[in-house]
């Protein structure tokens, strides 16, 4: 205790580097009856073994602005007097424990961030909820059930929204009654991040979203939503970096405007009945024209949303999402052929448009797409040859290819070769010869791709501006 005595002077406690370590972890064991003689204004306990109990002299702490529990060890339920003593509170953290009980009407009157992702809380979200100035609600990973209660639509300086990986259902929230055009004091206006995926949830793509026009993360995957993705959405969305909607009953066309979507480099829409072709907007998105850098240093998301430091940033919503360029349409029903233009799209890392009804030949300059780690092209119609380009993929650790109408000769190259599974990348193309499949080519197989190959080269050379196209090459127009 003496040691605990030098630390009252300030207002912030970072007791756990200086007690007693055990093991990997730092114990802090208290006396239950224990009063503290000093008020503390911030407290931080992350990864501090505290628990199983709730720390009873926390109780008498009642001046409290930040408290820091996340990763503490706790196995308790949350006490009665904890809203009350920290009724002062702007930041409360007490993630991954397994705090259970649920959620209180009344939170703190002065609360902005509000975490308790990843314990064990239940019930229902409360049909009142009194936080004006609340921006970030983080309550993923819980055992929530019931709606999302229109309670919520009262937050409106929301920024920052976690409701993922519980048991709601009904409605997706629309908040439309409060949607009034040009005021800016409405839920949704200030919103960048909103994760409501792995629930259960129904409706259509929330239409409060017209008004988010910060939003950088959505995530609604998992979800039994339906409808068309909405026409508006590279409009009224511009800053959208990651767009999750997998694993719905989503219908109708991919949005052709997505160009304006400067920033979207990571786009999963796969496990949904989206049906039409795939625009060529798609081949135009400028972030995943760009090669993101693979260093594992610092990596700041956007100054509007918390720094992440590097202790946190491994299960940060977003990180694991950061160094990604994905783009996966799969099991859809996509028709029409790739656009040729797409591999302009040279910053991706994974492609998958398995399991669509798409046709014509694999893109000749495939190989120029150098970052893919992961390309799954399987379940489609396509025909013609597979690109020798491919064998120019030095990352590319997953290939598959299998269930097309693909013919020829399977081009060779070590990184190909070097590849898992060789026989699954190509089994369900009866037209393929050479390594690894069974078949061994004749010389018309090996002519036949050689001149597809070639057939590919002079089709569409694009400008380095972006939507500019230029036609030329040997067999077309002179460059
Ligand atoms: C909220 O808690 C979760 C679970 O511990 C954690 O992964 C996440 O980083 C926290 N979010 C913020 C913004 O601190
Ligand atoms: C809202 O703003 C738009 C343009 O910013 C304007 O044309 C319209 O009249 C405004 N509507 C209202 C209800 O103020
Ligand atoms: C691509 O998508 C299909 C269907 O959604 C899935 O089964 C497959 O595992 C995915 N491929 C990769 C490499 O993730
Ligand atoms: C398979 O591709 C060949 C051309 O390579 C084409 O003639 C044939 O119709 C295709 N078969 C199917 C079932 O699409
Ligand atoms: C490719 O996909 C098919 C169908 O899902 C699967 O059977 C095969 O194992 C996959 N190949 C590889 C290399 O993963
Ligand atoms: C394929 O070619 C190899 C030699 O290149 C030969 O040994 C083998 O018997 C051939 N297999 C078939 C099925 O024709």
């Amino acid at each position: 205790m003496a040691k605990l005595a030098l630390l009252i002077r300030g207002t912030a406690l970072l007791l756990c580097l200086l007690v007693f370590q055990a093991a990997n972890s730092l114990r802090f064991a208290i006396d239950k009856k224990w009063i503290p003689p000093f008020r503390l204004k911030v407290a931080r306990f992350r990864s501090c073994l505290l628990g199983p109990n709730f720390p009873e002299w926390l109780k008498s702490q009642s001046n409290i602005e930040v408290l820091v529990l996340s990763n503490a060890n706790l196995d308790d339920i949350i006490p009665d007097w904890f809203w009350v003593t920290f009724s002062q509170a702007s930041f409360l953290q007490a993630s991954g424990n397994k705090l259970h009980g649920s959620l209180p009407a009344q939170l703190p009157i002065n609360i902005v961030r509000l975490n308790l992702s990843s314990n064990s809380l239940s019930g229902s979200l409360p049909s009142e909820l009194n936080a004006p100035l609340l921006e970030e609600l983080l309550l993923a990973n819980n055992q929530f059930i019931g709606t999302i209660p229109s309670s919520i639509c009262q937050l409106t300086k929301l920024k920052r929204l976690d409701l993922s990986g519980n048991q709601l259902t009904g409605d997706i929230m629309q908040c439309q009654k409060e949607l009034v055009p040009n005021s800016t004091d409405q839920f949704g206006s200030d919103m960048l991040s909103l994760a409501l995926n792995n629930n259960d949830l129904t409706g259509e793509f929330p239409k409060f979203l017209q008004r988010s026009s910060g939003l950088m993360f959505l995530d609604l995957s998992y979800n039994r939503l339906f409808g068309g993705l909405p026409e508006w959405l590279p409009q009224k969305m511009p800053h959208l970096k990651i767009l999750r909607v997998r694993s719905n009953m989503f219908s109708g066309h991919i949005p052709k405007s997505l160009t304006s979507l400067h920033g979207l480099h990571y786009l999963d829409i796969a496990h949904n009945k989206i049906t039409g072709s795939i625009p060529w907007s798609l081949s135009n998105l400028k972030a995943m024209m760009t090669v993101v850098s693979h260093d594992t240093g610092d990596y700041i998301y956007e100054e509007s949303i918390p720094v992440i430091t590097k202790d946190q940033k491994r299960d940060y919503t977003f990180a694991i999402y950061q160094l990604l360029v994905v783009l996966d349409l799969s099991s859809n029903s996509l028709a029409g052929q790739i656009p040729k233009e797409m591999p302009l799209l040279i910053g991706l890392t994974n492609l998958n448009l398995s399991n669509n009804h798409l046709t014509g030949a694999i893109p000749n300059k495939i190989g120029d797409l150098r970052q893919l780690d992961s390309l799954d092209l399987s379940f489609n119609e396509f025909s013609g040859s597979i690109p020798s380009s491919l064998s120019a993929l030095t990352y590319l650790s997953h290939l598959n290819l299998s269930y097309n109408n693909l013919s020829g000769a399977i081009p060779s190259g070590q990184q190909l070769q070097a590849l898992d599974n060789q026989m699954y990348i190509y089994i369900g193309n009866p037209g393929l010869c050479g390594d690894p499949v069974s078949r061994n080519c004749s010389t018309h197989d090996a002519e036949q791709s050689a001149l597809e190959d070639i057939d590919h080269i002079p089709s569409v050379y694009l400008a380095m501006s972006i939507g500019f196209v230029v036609v030329c090459g040997q067999f077309s127009a002179p460059c």
